[in-house]
């Protein structure tokens, strides 16, 4: 059996997941790659702090970038810290070392996605993201395989497990704004700063990745424009509800002529919409296609071994040679939104 070292960047809820997972499911992932995969080393900040959890006796923990890179047997880089200046310049210097990586930062990709591919490219390496968008739901990789025949038309969901669980206490159980988010922290599914989330920045990220795939067009989170939930107040929630509505926090993408408007805003859903029951931390993305017509992906969009999922199976693709291979080149007019916030569906 071929075996193949990786190394973590971050060991918080989802580095953690990717360690359970591995524990949980190495012999059913051993057999299907015929190699094993093992865990050889995990960056960390504050040694202290992780030498108190218990993790496998075998990972080496560091707190020095270099003891990743320059190990020639690593040949795997899992980055799950998060923000970007610092995870994109230990990205390139995988790359330049042969390395392939994994991501799950949308804050990253969605900004730097493209050049990190065409990089990763060069340096015949490759580079793969499906946890950026949307949890452990497989999406981002749908969007440049199952459905790369098609002409994009629209993408439409529920993007962010955050927003989507503060909403949903609120309307379900009549909680606080402020426990609710409070909550979502505790289960592992706000951002380190939550301002991300509740200001609509993570989904706008995370439609900016989906648009760029799905539309073969280079957007990036500066195309979107972005509002978040900081002002729905519980009198919001009982008035949707008493004209049949629920809120929900929107992220959309649609060609719009020879231009694609790129919006995040709460809505108004009528109940019965199949988004109106997207409850809890899940989410939920539409797409349609000119051909294969509407799909629709379900499942959790946030939490430790959700994410850690997409994460393993990304590691997966790579030992499998599974490559992305979009160009980014087709160049659309940007066209300001044409839904406004108030708009419901
Ligand atoms: P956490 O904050 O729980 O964990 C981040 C980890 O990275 C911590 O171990 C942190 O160390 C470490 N870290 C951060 N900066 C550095 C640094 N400069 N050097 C060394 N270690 C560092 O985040 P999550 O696990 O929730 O998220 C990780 C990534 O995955 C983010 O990009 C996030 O957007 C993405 N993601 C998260 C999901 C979720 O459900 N949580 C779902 C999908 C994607 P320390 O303890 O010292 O802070
Ligand atoms: N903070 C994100 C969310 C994590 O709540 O959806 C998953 O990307």
């Amino acid at each position: 059996m071929k075996k193949v070292s990786i190394a973590l960047l971050g060991c918080g809820t989802v580095g953690k997941g990717v360690i359970d997972l591995l524990a949980m499911n190495g012999p059913l992932i051993e057999e299907q790659l015929d190699t094993e995969i093992t865990i050889k080393r995990v960056l960390i900040r504050d040694m202290p702090k992780y030498e108190q959890m218990e993790l496998p006796d075998d990972i080496l923990l560091t707190t020095d970038f270099a003891d990743i890179v320059n190990d020639d047997e690593i040949e795997i880089v899992v980055e799950v810290m998060g923000s970007a200046d610092f995870a994109k310049d230990c990205i390139e210097q995988c790359f330049k070392k042969g390395k392939s990586v994994v991501s799950a930062n949308k804050d990253l990709i969605a900004d730097y996605g493209m050049p990190l591919l065409k990089m990763a490219k060069e340096c015949n390496v490759d580079f793969q993201f499906e946890a950026s968008v949307a949890g452990g739901i497989p999406i981002v990789r749908p969007m440049y395989s199952s459905l790369n025949s098609n002409t994009m038309e629209e993408i439409i969901g529920i993007m962010n497990g955050t927003t989507n669980y503060i909403l949903s206490n609120m309307t379900d159980t009549g909680m606080s704004y402020e426990t609710a988010l409070k909550e979502a922290q505790e289960k592992g599914y706000a951002e380190a700063d939550p301002t991300n989330d509740v200001s609509g920045y993570d989904a706008g990220r995370k439609i900016a990745i989906l648009a760029t795939l799905g539309f073969h067009s280079a957007l990036t989170f500066n195309d979107v424009s972005v509002e978040g939930i900081e002002n729905i107040a519980q009198e919001d929630i009982q008035h949707a509800r008493e004209m049949g509505y629920v809120i929900k926090l929107l992220a959309i993408a649609r060609q719009d002529g020879d231009g694609i408007s790129l919006n995040v805003h709460p809505a108004f859903i009528r109940k019965g919409h199949p988004l109106a029951n997207v409850g809890g931390a899940y989410n939920a993305v539409y797409v349609r296609g000119n051909c294969v017509g509407d799909v629709m992906f379900y499942g959790q969009g946030a939490g430790s071994l959700p994410t850690a999922s997409a994460v393993v199976s990304d590691v997966m693709n790579v030992i499998l040679h599974c490559n992305i291979n979009i160009t980014g080149s087709r160049d659309f007019v940007w066209h300001d939104p044409k839904l406004k916030p108030q708009d419901s569906i």
